[in-house]
């Protein structure tokens, strides 16, 4: 699952090889940046004007400004799908610095950031999706805003390993027992047919897939309700499910060590899954 061979930088399109970090760049020393990760379905890029929209939110949340409009970005993503002659399922990693300057935590006196993307082929995740996964819960120890989608992941990347770890896909991260979201992933819970997920709060990233969700569910006539619960609530759900980018909607068959249910995927899972399948292929199509 190597990248694509051409990579877009603030500089312009360069082969793989070409493209290095410096050893300054304030994203390697400092998480100082932030970045956004975008669905291919063969070929194609899913909602892409969307993450590009979050992308230019978390950029001024962390009050980093971008060089470049969003119109030239797409442009330059457009000849980069179509320099690497992508044609299958794959997902584009898009990152954005506060550059490479002479170390110090305060910003740099310029403007001048630095722009790394590059697409790298990723299958969907069909097994997962049909049959579920298992997560565990841990505690969710992050800062206080969530809704940026910035570059410090370090409590992700280890909540993230403790699930590997212990047999499972995703780690569940709670407060106090008020369960937030994924490690990389939006959670939710469906009880007497509605849906519930945590509030788009600083406590969540506002996933891209969650808010297509929320409209399937408008769509479907299904009750979406945004409330935190608890984890104690996941235990009795009737379904549970989580949301991503990289994994569209996969079920979730096992917190810990309690199955849920059936241990089989719901139906109001299976009815979701169905209209992101419907609306991703119009996507696809209509471009
Ligand atoms: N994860 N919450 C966190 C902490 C995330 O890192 C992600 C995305 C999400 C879901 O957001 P979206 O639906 O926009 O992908 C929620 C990465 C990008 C992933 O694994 O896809």
């Amino acid at each position: 699952m190597s990248v694509k061979p051409y990579v877009l930088t603030d500089r312009g399109i360069f082969r793989y090889e070409q493209v290095t970090y410096p050893m300054e760049e304030r994203g390697l020393q400092f998480g100082d940046g932030v970045y956004e990760v975008v669905r291919l379905y063969r070929g194609t890029y899913v909602w892409l004007r969307e993450h590009l929209d979050r992308l230019y939110r978390s950029a001024a949340a962390i009050r980093l400004s971008v060089p470049f409009g969003c119109e030239e970005l797409i442009e330059q993503l457009e000849e980069l799908r179509r320099l690497n002659d992508v044609q299958e399922d794959a997902i584009l990693y898009l990152q954005m610095t506060r550059g490479s300057f002479p170390r110090n935590h305060a910003f740099p006196a310029e403007n001048r950031p630095n722009l790394y993307a590059y697409i790298q082929p990723m299958a969907r995740k069909t097994e997962e999706m049909t049959h579920g996964v298992r997560t565990i819960l841990t505690k969710d120890v992050r800062w206080e805003y969530c809704y940026i989608k910035s570059l410090n992941l370090l409590p992700n990347v280890l909540a993230k390993q403790e699930a590997v770890e212990r047999g499972a896909f995703e780690a569940i991260l709670h407060r106090d027992g008020v369960v937030t979201e994924g490690s990389s992933s939006n959670i939710f819970l469906v009880k007497n047919e509605t849906v519930y997920t945590h509030p788009a709060t600083a406590r969540i990233l506002n996933g891209i897939v969650r808010t297509k969700v929320k409209q399937f569910c408008a769509e479907l006539g299904i009750p979406f309700v945004e409330e935190a619960f608890s984890t104690n609530d996941l235990r009795e759900a009737d379904e549970l499910f989580l949301t991503s980018t990289t994994s569209a909607i996969i079920p979730i068959i096992q917190v810990d060590e309690t199955v849920i249910r059936s241990g089989a995927p719901g139906a109001v899972t299976k009815a979701l899954q169905a209209a992101y399948r419907q609306a991703t292929q119009r996507e696809t199509q209509n471009i």
